[in-house]
């Protein structure tokens, strides 16, 4: 009785509120993105990023696909997600290069994303894609909201990596299981994490402004769906805080969630939950209740990096938006602006434990090791945001030249001369690692079979280049060249902010034909996926990529197969769980 009546309401939800446009927006070929625009706001070129960034994930879609779909090449797939719980789990995105549907960090994805376009919306407008920003976050909260199947219940992974698929959506092997955490098997983090996304998502929808420093929500306003969100945030809140399981982090209730996404706690998650419901709801007492988190889990001593595991560097400028926005909550915005500014100033002027490449990229050992541009761009990404706030005209200035030189870096103004984002430009990579682009089917050959990839992954950040700023387009390459969920999520912020604001054309369109061929490193990578660069010990090609297929996507996990197999110590930011 339950399966279907979700299924309707669902069903329901699906259409979107702005009606898409017709014809539809398609990437265009590469070769545009080598054509410098005549400037202006909005920059032609900025706004081709932005939409390009948004179709990546339209390529990622699970389950049931809408006839009017944009990427082709795409088919339904996993039609029986959630069968073995007797629940329709259909929908959603696959993670990243392979088929599992993740919820920690799909939460972050989308809480990241729903912020920026709170802050920098009027940048989706003004490029026409808030049709697709709208339709983006709709498949993604609808889904959250069939995996929150009940009120203590949610499913934080569907399918696990157990078979080393490498193909198309076709092939994808059952079964594929349904994990949850429920109310004595809780998952404090992953349950708050959700919260966060749904209660940011809300006062998007509801159309909260923070202040006149930002241009304001992208207009997608809707009052219901806002309401929907925030029950759902509300009540994922109480399960994270009061579960009769305790507290814990969710990889203890459901250990195959630990294998690619283990969370290093849940301090932040609470306090990031409770900061965006205050000010959904006008909550003093939320907001107490954040600042009690921060302190009690001690978050004033991180200064890592800002993902999908830790949240943390993102809390005081989120504490100081709300402050400002809400005097009568009692933050003390002054306050939170010195905590702050002393994570960035780490960042920007080198005290902190990141330090920047050669050629100028942020880099943070252990956690840049695999997705070298994550670190990077979701710290350019928090500074951009938190310039309006800056005490001083000279940290404004710094922290946004520090900013927009890592996106500078990204797209392009680096030593290979390569746009980091698949068909933004003649020199962009070739070969991203996701069994839905490649075409190929045997996983013993995935560098060769097919010789070109069958599909362009329009819009795809990949991970990045290594430390010695290379870059190897090798498409068995997955710490290189693996495309994410959550590599997209700051740069979508980034490139509706440069929508409102850059009159001059991202970095790539000055790059000339050829440049990347002309720079690109012989030999292999020295990395979690090949060994040949570093020679030392080898595992066979085709054992090393199975790994990579089974586990191989962010985070812990690379940790540890590299602590496991002895090639590089590395210190670890992310190994002490509560
Ligand atoms: C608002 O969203 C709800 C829920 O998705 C939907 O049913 C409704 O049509 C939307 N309202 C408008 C005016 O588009
Ligand atoms: C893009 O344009 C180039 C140059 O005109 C052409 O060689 C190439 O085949 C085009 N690629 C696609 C995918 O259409
Ligand atoms: C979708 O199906 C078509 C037709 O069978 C196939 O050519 C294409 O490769 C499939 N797409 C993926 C991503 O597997
Ligand atoms: C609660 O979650 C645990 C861990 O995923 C699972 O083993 C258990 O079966 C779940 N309980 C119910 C009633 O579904
Ligand atoms: C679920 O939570 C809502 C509050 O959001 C409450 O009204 C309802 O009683 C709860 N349902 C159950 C079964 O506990
Ligand atoms: C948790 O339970 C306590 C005690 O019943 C209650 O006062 C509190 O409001 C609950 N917290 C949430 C977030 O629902
Ligand atoms: C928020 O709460 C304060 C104090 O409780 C009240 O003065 C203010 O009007 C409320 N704001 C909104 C938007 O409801
Ligand atoms: C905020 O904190 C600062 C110290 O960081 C203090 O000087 C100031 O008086 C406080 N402001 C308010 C309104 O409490
Ligand atoms: C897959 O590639 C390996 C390595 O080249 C080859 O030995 C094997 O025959 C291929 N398998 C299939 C089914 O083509
Ligand atoms: C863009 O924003 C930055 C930071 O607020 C500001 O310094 C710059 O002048 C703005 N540029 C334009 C063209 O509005």
């Amino acid at each position: 009785m339950w399966t279907p009546l979700l299924f309707l309401l669902v069903s329901w939800q699906v259409v979107a509120q702005v009606p898409l446009p017709e014809p539809p927006f398609l990437p265009q070929n590469a070769s545009a993105g080598a054509s410098p625009s005549s400037g202006g706001i909005p920059n032609p070129q900025w706004s081709s990023l932005l939409g390009n960034l948004l179709y990546f994930y339209e390529a990622q879609r699970s389950g049931k696909l809408p006839s009017a779909k944009r990427v082709k090449w795409r088919n339904d797939s996993a039609l029986t997600d959630g069968q073995d719980v007797k629940l329709d789990l259909t929908g959603g995105y696959y993670d990243a290069g392979d088929y599992i549907k993740c919820t920690f960090p799909l939460s972050f994805t989308v809480m990241s994303i729903c912020w920026g376009a709170t802050d920098f919306g009027k940048g989706y407008d003004l490029a026409n894609q808030t049709p697709y920003l709208d339709d983006m976050l709709r498949w993604s909260l609808n889904w959250l909201i069939k995996a929150h199947a009940a009120n203590n219940t949610l499913f934080v992974q569907i399918a696990n990596g157990d078979n080393a698929y490498w193909g198309g959506d076709q092939g994808i092997p059952s079964p594929r299981p349904s994990y949850q955490i429920n109310d004595t098997s809780p998952g404090t983090d992953a349950a708050a994490g959700t919260a966060a996304a749904f209660a940011a998502c809300s006062n998007l929808y509801a159309n909260r402004i923070f202040s006149n420093s930002y241009s304001g929500p992208a207009t997608l306003q809707n009052a219901t769906y806002a309401a929907t969100l925030l029950e759902h945030a509300q009540q994922l809140f109480t399960f994270a805080t009061n579960a009769s399981g305790g507290l814990r982090v969710y990889q203890n209730s459901v250990p195959e969630a630990g294998k690619a996404y283990a969370s290093s706690g849940y301090g932040d998650e609470l306090a990031m939950a409770a900061l965006f419901l205050s000010w959904a709801t006008n909550s003093s007492s939320l907001y107490q209740q954040a600042q009690g988190y921060w302190q009690q889990y001690g978050l004033s001593n991180y200064n890592g990096v800002f993902n999908w595991d830790e949240k943390t560097p993102g809390l005081p400028v989120l504490f100081a938006q709300i402050a400002q926005a809400n005097p009568s909550f009692g933050g003390n915005a002054s306050t939170w602006q010195t905590v702050a500014e002393k994570y960035f100033d780490g960042i920007v002027y080198g005290s902190g434990p990141g330090y920047q490449t050669h050629g100028g990229l942020l880099y943070y050992d252990g956690d840049s090791n695999d997705a070298s541009l994550n670190p990077a761009l979701n710290a350019a990404m928090l500074l951009t945001r938190y310039v309006p706030l800056a005490s001083t005209q000279s940290k404004k200035n710094d922290y946004w030249n520090y900013a927009k030189a890592q996106v500078n870096y990204a797209l392009g103004n680096n030593p290979m001369q390569a746009p980091y984002i698949v068909g933004a430009n003649p020199n962009s990579p070739q070969n991203p690692h996701s069994a839905l682009a490649s075409g190929g089917n045997n996983i013993s050959n995935i560098n060769t079979s097919p010789a070109q990839e069958a599909y362009i992954l329009y819009g795809a950040v990949v991970g990045g280049p290594d430390k010695y700023d290379r870059f190897f387009d090798i498409r068995g390459d997955w710490p290189e060249t693996e495309a994410a969920l959550d590599y997209n999520a700051p740069m979508l912020t980034l490139a509706a902010m440069h929508v409102l604001n850059d009159t001059v054309d991202p970095f790539y369109t000055s790059l000339k034909a050829g440049a990347y061929d002309s720079k690109k490193p012989q030999g292999m990578p020295c990395d979690a996926a090949y060994t040949e660069g570093c020679g030392g010990p080898q595992l066979s090609e085709g054992g090393q990529i199975a790994l990579g297929a089974i586990l191989g996507l962010t985070g812990l996990t690379i940790f540890s197969l590299l602590a496991w197999w002895g090639m590089l110590s590395l210190k670890g930011q992310h190994e002490l769980l509560y």
